[in-house]
């Protein structure tokens, strides 16, 4: 299919683009990185594919990381010694933030404060009010925040949303999306690098705001199996789930979410669910059901269905496929009950006639995404083109703050055993 050009999209689907205040920075965006961990390093990568930027400076907690990242720009970012530092220097235009949850507000806040545009990581916070403060600190500042869940750039997800919004699937009600794993790495246990030590690793810059514990490499380098930094399946993955059905579905939030979380499994590495179930019912007029487990994976790993009564829309990483609904009446079961004569007469009738008539099914439509450009590179594209025209960035403030709020919700839901509500005035858990 013809990719749904950026400009198109912007156009058609996420409003008019909004003139923000501040004069666009020079031609070239010098890009600070606050973090180069294992997705920063996939960030760093992507913008280097696009013209017109530079990666100008990186920190992070463990120097290995730094290491790498200054070897991925031939040594051209400039080492800071802390985030803060990254701030103070006017030559910076953008900053990304890719640390553990903790610490995205803080960090958003205060670079939005000194004056730059911000690329966060998903999910945007670590708790349902602290989007409100970053919105708070968007609207002052004039700033631009663009929220790091990527999938809504590429093609596949641009696709299924036209199927959506063209009536393609008829009335859309139910949502299945998963995201199953069945391995350690899978399951956040990742290897820790033998030179990590206190010489190497800066625990307090760390920990910042979060509980005092002492020096511990597995939650430094596993952070999300902590409840202390991360809020587990539902911040990692659900949120990419929840910016997805927003994105396709034109939805805000769901008023009210049930879960339940369960720790079958990997008990001894963490303090988190590793099996989460939870259903979202949206005011629209549809329900989604969410589920994660880290002990199977059979069913290929993560997805979605979107059904409809005129069709359904499967969507993976690889692409799409339409499935139409090839409906069908058949009553023959009830009416060999009736007398014979009725039952001839029946199938003489419109109804029955239609019942027996020969119908070619029709046949399901498969899209195979767009392929060469991955998500996240089309996700900076679009970043750096609102950067440029001090345009609204296709995924801001608000959706980071709705997306990861599903996810701060399921949680409560999970851990208090009760439906929770969404409250759509103040933009808050009701
Ligand atoms: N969009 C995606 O598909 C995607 C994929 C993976 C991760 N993520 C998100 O990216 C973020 C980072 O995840 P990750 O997998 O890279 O974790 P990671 O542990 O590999 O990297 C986090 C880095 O933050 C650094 N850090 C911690 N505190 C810091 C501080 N005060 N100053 C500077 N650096 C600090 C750590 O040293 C570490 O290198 C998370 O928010 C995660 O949800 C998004």
């Amino acid at each position: 299919m013809a990719q749904v050009s950026r400009r198109v999209f912007l156009g058609a689907g996420a409003g008019v683009l909004a003139q923000a205040q501040s004069a666009p920075p020079s031609d070239r965006i010098a890009v600070g990185m606050i973090a180069v961990g294992s997705r920063a390093q996939e960030l760093l990568e992507a913008i280097r594919k696009i013209p017109g930027t530079e990666i100008a400076g990186v920190c992070d907690a463990y120097s290995g990381r730094v290491e790498r990242a200054v070897e991925r720009t031939a040594g051209r970012a400039k080492v800071f010694a802390s985030y803060k530092d990254i701030l103070a220097d006017p030559s910076i235009d953008v900053v990304t933030v890719a640390t553990p949850d903790h610490w995205h507000k803080r960090m958003v806040i205060e670079a939005l404060e000194a004056g730059k545009d911000v690329y966060c990581e998903k999910p945007l916070t670590y708790a349902v009010d602290e989007g409100l403060e970053i919105a708070k600190a968007v609207k002052r500042t004039g700033k631009l925040l663009q929220v790091g869940s990527q999938g809504m750039s590429g093609g596949n997800q641009q696709k299924v949303r036209e199927w959506v919004r063209s009536g393609r699937l008829g009335q859309v009600t139910m949502i299945r999306a998963s995201y199953n794993r069945n391995s350690a790495s899978g399951s956040w246990l990742y290897p820790i690098p033998p030179d990590a030590s206190p010489k190497t690793v800066d625990w307090e810059a760390f920990l910042g705001s979060a509980a005092a514990h002492e020096f511990d490499l597995e939650r430094f380098f596993r952070w999300r199996c902590y409840r202390d930094y991360s809020g587990g399946i539902a911040t990692d993955l659900f949120v990419h789930l929840c910016t997805t059905i927003h994105f396709v579905m034109d939805a805000v939030m769901p008023a009210e979410v049930a879960a339940m979380g369960d720790l079958y499994r990997w008990q001894a590495s963490r303090d988190v669910p590793d099996t989460l179930n939870a259903v979202l019912r949206y005011p629209q007029g549809f329900t989604v059901n969410m589920s994660s487990t880290f002990n199977n994976r059979g069913d290929g790993g993560a997805g979605f269905q979107f059904l409809g009564t005129e069709g359904s829309a499967t969507l993976g990483f690889r692409g799409a496929v339409f499935t139409p609904e090839n409906m069908r009446e058949n009553n023959s079961w009830i009416v060999q009950a009736w007398p014979s004569q009725l039952e001839e007469a029946y199938y003489r009738s419109a109804a029955g006639k239609a019942e027996r008539a020969k119908r070619a099914a029709k046949k399901p439509e498969e899209f195979m995404g767009d392929g060469k450009t991955g998500a996240t590179v089309l996700h900076f594209e679009n970043f750096f083109e609102s950067v440029r025209k001090r345009a609204k960035t296709v995924q801001d403030e608000w959706a980071g703050h709705h997306a990861a709020s599903c996810a701060h919700l399921i949680n409560d839901s999970a851990s208090r055993g009760e439906f929770v509500k969404w409250d759509f005035d103040s933009r808050r858990q009701a």
